[in-house]
């Protein structure tokens, strides 16, 4: 399914005013519950929280086990308010691998036809999933 309508109004709802960098993300389980983010930043950078692990978090909130999650959907808009594509940082990638028993399938938009797809395990190789635990 193309979530690009939905990803396009949800980046209003970013609070960005560091970057000036919007994210928007979707999360879908497999049992095709969705789940929406934006990213938060805050004055105090590090405590930033990034889209993806928003949308993650909430899903998990409502109900989603761990390995539930199907795909993440991914659109960002840069200062001069282009439409970019924004590919998850390495800590995003390692809550995507766990949360989704390393079976994600990712989707970065720039628009509603320019999409590019990866599975967790292309965008994170080799990830540790706490099995040595
Ligand atoms: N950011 C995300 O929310 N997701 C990404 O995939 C890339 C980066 C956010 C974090 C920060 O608020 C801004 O984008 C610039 O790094």
């Amino acid at each position: 399914m193309n979530y690009f309508k939905e990803l396009n109004a949800l980046l209003d709802m970013s609070s960005a005013p560091y970057s000036g960098f919007n994210v928007a993300s979707i999360v879908v389980t497999k049992d095709n519950k969705v789940f929406k983010g934006v990213n938060v930043e805050s004055a105090a950078y590090p405590t930033t929280n990034c889209a993806e692990r928003n949308a993650l978090q909430t899903a998990v909130t409502e109900g989603a086990k761990l390995g539930d999650i199907k795909e993440v959907h991914v659109l960002g808009r840069n200062a001069q308010k282009l439409l970019v594509k924004a590919y998850p940082c390495g800590s995003c990638r390692q809550v995507i691998a766990e949360q989704s028993a390393n079976d994600a399938h990712i989707f970065c938009y720039a628009s509603e036809t320019d999409i590019e797809q990866f599975t967790i395990a292309e965008l994170l190789p080799h990830a540790f999933l706490g099995a040595e635990l």
